[in-house]
């Protein structure tokens, strides 16, 4: 029996796990005034420990996007990616929890796929200043002005946005599935910047779409500056600049490759430069200094406070007792809305 006093874990079990921490976690570099050496590892390892163990104990899977920091993504992490791949892992789930290393909507979008799970979100404070910006009823006033138009929502949105919209969409996938409905006028939700790209891109393609946007923006990505990757062009031989769809129309026609978190990953992994300008948050220039360490990451990211929220120490807590606030519970006539305008998504999204 384990006395109130007794270690949890032996020396030799932390050892391996500063071991195994500090090995994957060498090169990352990627939110200032931290370090990932090994005194930062020897800190993280109990805690890991803790979770993994939790995980098992309480049947538990754990989702992690990645802007979260990366002891977490690689430290307890089940499942690490974008807003598209964990939306599918949360739907398939089998775990009788989900904990949600993201913000509120990816957790509530956990929720309204695998309504039988308990989902769990470390932190409510865990916003997102798109999601934030649009009400259900805000968007019941827009439809009203707008009868005929296509309601599409960004992944970015609240339950109750979700539930009053016709089909979902997520930075992966927005263009094909815009471009695929028979309406010619779509209420676009609640992403101005992305709407305008969207706008941009279908042009492109010869596609004529009325685009209409409400006003939300991302704080992370609307202030990339376009003139900055002029001059950083001019420091980096064969700069590679790659940005998110949440950029101002400015900045995505000043990058090489504009996409989702895993479309700008899978970009970086497959293009043969040394130098990489990445406009978006800083979490993913972690991820790529784990799994592309001989690749140069020049700076410029920034960091979502939302994202920050989630640390190790509040994964643990809430695994071991959620409090209520950090357990997810939605209405089930606007869950049931909400999931189908995801199933949508899923329907229309390019299979890859
Ligand atoms: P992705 O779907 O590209 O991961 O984007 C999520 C997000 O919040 C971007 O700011
Ligand atoms: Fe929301 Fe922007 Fe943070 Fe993504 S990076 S969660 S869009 S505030």
């Amino acid at each position: 029996m384990i006395s109130a006093g007794t270690p949890l874990f032996t020396v030799s079990e932390l050892a391996a796990e500063t071991d195994r921490l500090f090995k994957a976690l060498l090169h990352v570099d990627c939110t200032p005034g931290k370090s990932w050496d090994y005194e930062a590892c020897r800190q993280f390892a109990p805690l890991t420990l803790e979770i993994n163990r939790l995980k098992k104990e309480k049947d538990a899977v754990i989702l992690t996007h990645s802007y979260v920091e990366p002891e977490i993504v690689y430290g307890v992490g089940d499942f690490k990616g974008d807003s598209y791949y964990l939306s599918l892992m949360a739907r398939d789930a089998k775990a009788k929890v989900i904990l949600f290393a993201g913000v509120v909507f990816m957790a509530e979008t956990a929720k309204i796929l695998s309504p039988d799970a308990t989902v769990i979100v470390p932190d409510r404070g865990s916003g997102c200043s798109l999601a934030d910006s649009l009400t259900g009823d805000q968007l019941r006033q827009l439809k009203a002005a707008y009868p005929d138009a296509a309601v599409v929502c960004y992944i970015n949105s609240t339950a109750d946005v979700k539930a009053e919209s016709d089909v979902c969409v997520t930075s992966g996938n927005v263009y094909d599935i815009i471009a695929s409905l028979p309406q010619a006028r779509i209420l676009f939700v609640p992403d101005r910047l992305m709407g305008e790209n969207v706008r941009t891109e279908l042009q492109r393609r010869g596609v004529a779409k009325e685009i209409i946007t409400s006003d939300g923006t991302c704080i992370v990505h609307d202030v990339f500056d376009a003139a900055a990757v002029a001059d950083a062009r001019l420091r980096f031989p064969g700069l590679k600049v790659v940005a998110h769809p949440e950029c101002t129309p400015a900045v995505a026609a000043v990058a090489d490759f504009v996409g989702s978190t895993g479309a700008m990953m899978k970009y970086v992994k497959t293009t043969p430069a040394p130098y990489y300008l990445m406009l978006t948050e800083c979490g993913l220039v972690g991820r790529l200094q784990v799994e592309t360490p001989e690749k140069h990451f020049i700076g410029g990211c920034r960091l979502c406070p939302y994202m920050k929220l989630n640390t190790l120490e509040k994964v643990r807590d809430a695994l071991r007792a959620p409090r209520p606030d950090q357990i997810v519970m939605l209405d089930e006539d606007i869950r049931r809305r909400a999931a189908r305008c995801i199933d949508r998504m899923f329907e229309l999204a390019p299979k890859d």
